[in-house]
């Protein structure tokens, strides 16, 4: 597979069913954020339980002020994560022979460029910058420049949108802020096809691999869980338990596909 000559079809051919399936949903479960999203409500960056537990120590403006940053630091670096999704899903379209895998692809495509969009506007909206993190930028230039679909695939579609995944449905059940909630909500509709696309896609490819090939998957995988560590050192913290309970969610896909994660 490589990404400068696609495989060229003379008819409509499908290989893999079940990516038929997630195609026919993702063209129903399309969405449009300028629309659909509540975009005039001020953002609450923090609940009123959660600021009297701190009033002796802060005034509400400070609060606010600080939370926003912590916000900014999280957001800004899904911000990058979904651009990083954007720009491999469209090596992989190249990538990937069958024509129904260029279908969900093309799909996740537009999917991605949405949440570019909303992580931006909230980002514009919370008016807090914050630097993108180093090492997970050195992970998702990693990625990239892997020319082996199964890495890419793996990485993305498993690895970091397992996390991304596990973020959102942690502020989907936390944030008290409603316009999060919304958005988050619609973009978690998306991420779990996108989940849904690399188990099925990879089972498919990983059914009658060798076992190097699948050892270099694994290696593949455990490199990303040292970076990934390295990421977490700065500026979130070390692994914490929420972390180590996504990863038994990546932990479990990998093993759907056939392969074990070695840390
Ligand atoms: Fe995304
Ligand atoms: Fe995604």
């Amino acid at each position: 597979m490589t990404e400068t000559r696609p495989t060229w079809h003379k008819k409509l051919t499908i290989d893999i069913p079940a990516e038929m399936d997630l195609y026919e949903k993702l063209k129903t479960y399309q969405w449009n954020a300028s629309t659909e999203i509540d975009w005039s409500r001020p953002i609450q960056n923090f609940s009123e339980e959660s600021y009297a537990a701190v009033k002796g120590t802060y005034s509400r403006e400070d609060y606010d002020r600080l939370r926003a940053q912590e916000r900014a630091f999280t957001f800004t670096n899904l911000f990058v994560g979904e651009q990083a999704a954007l720009a491999l899903c469209a090596q992989l379209t190249n990538m990937v022979p069958e024509m129904e895998t260029k279908f969900c692809l093309a799909g996740q495509i537009i999917d991605e460029a949405r949440h570019i969009e909303v992580f931006g506007r909230y980002l514009e909206k919370l008016g807090a910058d914050a630097p993108a993190n180093e090492p997970l930028v050195e992970l998702i230039h990693r990625l990239l420049d892997t020319d082996h679909y199964g890495e890419k695939i793996v990485g993305m579609q498993i690895f970091l949108e397992g996390i991304a995944v596990g973020l959102f449905q942690r502020f989907q059940e936390d944030s008290p802020d409603p316009l999060l909630r919304d958005l988050i909500k619609l973009v978690l509709r998306d991420e779990s096809r996108h989940a849904a696309f690399g188990v099925i896609y990879l089972q498919d490819k990983f059914r009658d691999a060798s076992v190097a090939e699948r050892r270099q998957i694994e290696d593949f995988v455990a490199e990303l869980w040292r970076l990934f560590n390295h990421a977490t050192a700065s500026p979130f913290g070390p692994v914490n338990p929420f972390l180590q309970e996504t990863f038994k969610d990546i932990k479990h896909r990998l093993n759907l596909i056939g392969l074990e994660l070695r840390s």
